[in-house]
């Protein structure tokens, strides 16, 4: 079973969905969580840590060469990092140790839409604002560089010519619980045989809008159901 650690600085929805699928996982859940690490003591992410029973610690130094964030996952032996929603830069030093083993979900399609300061409804709006049909998470490796490690896996999510920022990001969230968990669990299995998971050009021409949809593709994507 391999330890995971996640970083959040909000909400800590995708830190829900990724509590929730590895308990629906039962004995086959390839990892646990076994610490969420947020810099801000108000997040809720902190809250539905300790709700579940998993150890929530707030980061105090803001250093960017602080090592508080490495000595608290070599402390709870830690295998894999997830961010999710983690706003601030991660130290050189943990970005080197997990290497290939630290995972970030955008709610974009990088490389579009994304760098220093694309977070939150920012996102959203410039994807609106580039009249894009298409939208979706990326999960991809954490580099030295925001957002641009390798894609491991993106899913394309249809732009509504209705959509402003808020509900695009409602629909885009959606599609990540589905598809940030899964990707955690196959990395964690071991298995990297899907990667880079990606919608087909069919799929991209006409992607659904509706939240059901997306997850039912999603969820079949990971079954070996639809080629990608
Ligand atoms: C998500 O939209 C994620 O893509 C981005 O930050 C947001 C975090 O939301 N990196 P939550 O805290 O998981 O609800």
């Amino acid at each position: 079973m391999k330890k995971v650690a996640v970083l959040a600085s909000g909400g800590g929805s995708n830190l829900q969905a990724i509590l929730e699928h590895f308990a629906s996982l039962g004995p086959g859940a390839a990892a646990q969580v076994v610490v969420v690490a947020s810099d801000r003591p108000q997040a809720g992410a902190v809250a539905k840590a300790r709700a579940a029973n998993v150890e929530a610690v707030v980061l105090r130094d803001r250093q960017p060469d602080s090592t508080e964030i490495l000595d608290l996952l070599a402390a709870h032996d830690v295998d894999l990092v997830a961010l999710a929603g983690y706003l601030r830069l991660i130290p050189t030093p943990v970005v080197d140790r997990y290497a290939e083993c630290m995972v970030n979900v955008h709610p974009a399609l990088l490389p579009k839409h994304g760098g220093p300061g694309m977070y939150g409804l920012r996102v959203h709006q410039a994807v609106i604002n580039a009249r894009e049909k298409v939208s979706g998470p990326t999960v991809h490796l954490v580099t030295h560089e925001y957002d641009s490690g390798p894609v491991l896996a993106q899913w394309a999510v249809g732009v509504d010519p209705s959509d402003d920022a808020a509900t695009l990001a409602a629909r885009v969230l959606v599609a990540e619980h589905a598809l940030y968990p899964r990707v955690i669990q196959a990395l964690a299995a071991g298995d990297r045989s899907r990667f880079p998971l990606r919608p087909d050009a069919g799929y991209l021409a006409n992607p659904p809008i509706t939240p059901d949809d997306i997850r039912r593709d999603i969820i079949a994507a990971f079954s070996g159901r639809v080629s990608s």
